[in-house]
C-alpha cells in the first residue's frame, strides 16, 4: 500500500518534472543558438525515457511486494533521475522584477512552493549581512537605509557566491537582482559560461502613487522574511487603539509568534530615492531582456490573490 502510494507520488513528480524540462527546453531554444536545440532535444527523449523506465521499474517491483528498483531504493531511484536532469536540462532561472513595494517578496515564496527552487533576495542577503555586522553589512548599512543601491561589485560577488549552491541546481528565483546593466551583463555572463540563461522576467507593474502606502504599512519578520500590511496583509493579532492607531506591541508573526520590525528604509523619504534608482538605473535592464521574449508583464496594481494566478500565467511555457 505504502509502496504503491509511494510510486504513484514519484510517477506524479516525475512526469511534472519532465513537464517542466519539456517547457525549459522551448527558452533553451529562445535564449540560446542552434547547436543547444541540436542537443536539448535527443536530452529530452532520453531523460523522459530514464523517468518513466524509472517509473515502470518502481511500479513493476511494487507488483512483485519489492522495495528497490535495480537495487536502488525508491528515493534513490527518484534522486538518480533528478541528477539526470540537473545535468542534462536548463534550469529555471527567474527574475522578478518590479519597484519597491511590488509585491515581489510577498509573491516569491508562493513561486518557491510550486516550483521547487529557491528565492535568492539581495535585500535579505544584504540586510542579514548589515545584522551579522560583517565586512559586506558595514559598507551596505547607510546606504540602504538611505534608499540608495548597493555597489555592484558587492552584490554580484554575493549572487556569484550563492547561485553555486547545492540547492540552485535546478534553477533559482531572483529577487531584487539585477538592478544595473553592469548587474544583468554579469549575470548573463556567469550563467552563459554554465551553459545557462535567464527563462522567465516577471515584471509587476504598480504606479508610483500606490507604493507609499504599501512601504510604510510594511511590517517584516527578520527571520523569515515574511511581510505583512497593516491594512492588506495585517497580522492576526493586531489591534489598534480606539483612534485607529496601530498598537505596535500587537505587530507579532502570525508563525513563530515573534515581534515584527519596520525596515529603517520603508520611509516617505527612502521611497524617493528607491523609486528614482528603479526608474534611472533599473528599469533599463527590462530592454535587456525583452528581445530574448522572456518578459511576461502583470498588473501587480490588484489584489494579492489575482496577482498571483497572473504570475502562475505567466510561468507557463
Ligand atoms: P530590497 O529588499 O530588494 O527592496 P525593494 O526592491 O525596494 O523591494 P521591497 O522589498 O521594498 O518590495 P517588494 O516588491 O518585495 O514588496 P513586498 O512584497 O514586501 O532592497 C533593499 C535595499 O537593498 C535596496 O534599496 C538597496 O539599497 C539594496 N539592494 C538590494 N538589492 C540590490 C542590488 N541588486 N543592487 C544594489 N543594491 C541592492 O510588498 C510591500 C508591501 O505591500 C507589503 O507590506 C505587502 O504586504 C504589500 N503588498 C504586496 N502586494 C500587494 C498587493 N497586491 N496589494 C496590496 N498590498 C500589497
Amino acid at each position: 500500500m505504502l509502496l504503491s502510494t509511494s510510486a504513484r507520488l514519484i510517477s506524479r513528480r516525475l512526469i511534472q518534472s519532465g513537464t517542466r524540462r519539456t517547457a525549459s527546453t522551448s527558452n533553451a531554444f529562445r535564449c540560446n543558438e542552434e547547436n543547444l536545440r541540436n542537443k536539448a532535444l535527443p536530452y529530452y527523449a532520453s531523460a523522459t525515457a530514464a523517468a518513466l523506465v524509472a517509473v515502470g521499474a518502481i511500479q513493476h517491483n511494487n507488483s512483485q511486494n519489492a522495495t528497490a528498483t535495480e537495487g536502488l531504493s525508491v528515493q534513490e531511484a527518484v534522486n538518480a533521475v533528478e541528477d539526470k536532469f540537473a545535468v542534462y536540462w536548463p534550469r529555471n532561472i527567474i527574475i522578478l522584477f518590479g519597484p519597491p513595494g511590488a509585491g515581489k517578496g510577498s509573491q516569491a515564496p508562493k513561486i518557491v512552493d510550486i516550483m521547487g527552487i529557491p528565492q535568492l533576495s539581495t535585500g535579505d542577503m544584504l540586510r542579514a549581512a548589515v545584522a551579522a555586522q560583517s565586512e559586506v553589512g558595514k559598507q551596505a548599512a547607510a546606504v540602504m537605509k538611505a534608499g540608495g543601491l548597493v555597489s555592484d561589485e558587492i552584490v554580484v560577488g554575493i549572487i556569484r557566491d550563492r547561485i553555486k549552491e547545492a540547492d540552485c541546481r535546478h534553477g533559482f528565483i531572483l529577487d531584487g537582482f539585477p538592478r544595473t546593466i553592469v548587474q544583468a551583463k554579469a549575470l548573463d555572463k556567469m550563467l552563459t559560461e554554465e551553459g545557462a540563461c535567464v527563462t522567465n522576467v516577471v515584471e509587476f507593474n504598480v504606479p508610483d502613487k500606490v507604493l507609499e502606502e504599501r512601504i510604510t504599512g510594511r511590517w517584516i519578520h527578520k527571520k523569515s522574511g515574511r511581510s505583512y500590511h497593516v491594512k492588506y496583509a495585517p497580522p492576526k493579532s493586531m489591534k489598534k487603539s480606539w483612534k485607529g492607531e496601530i498598537d505596535t506591541a500587537s505587530m507579532i508573526d502570525d508563525v513563530t509568534g515573534e515581534p515584527l520590525i519596520q525596515r529603517p528604509d520603508d520611509t516617505a523619504a527612502a521611497l524617493k530615492k528607491r523609486l528614482a534608482g528603479y526608474h534611472n538605473d533599473t528599469e533599463d535592464v527590462l530592454d535587456r531582456y525583452k528581445p530574448k521574449g522572456v518578459v511576461k508583464n502583470i498588473n501587480a496594481n490588484q489584489g494579492m490573490e489575482d496577482v498571483w494566478k497572473d504570475i502562475q500565467v505567466s510561468l507557463l511555457r
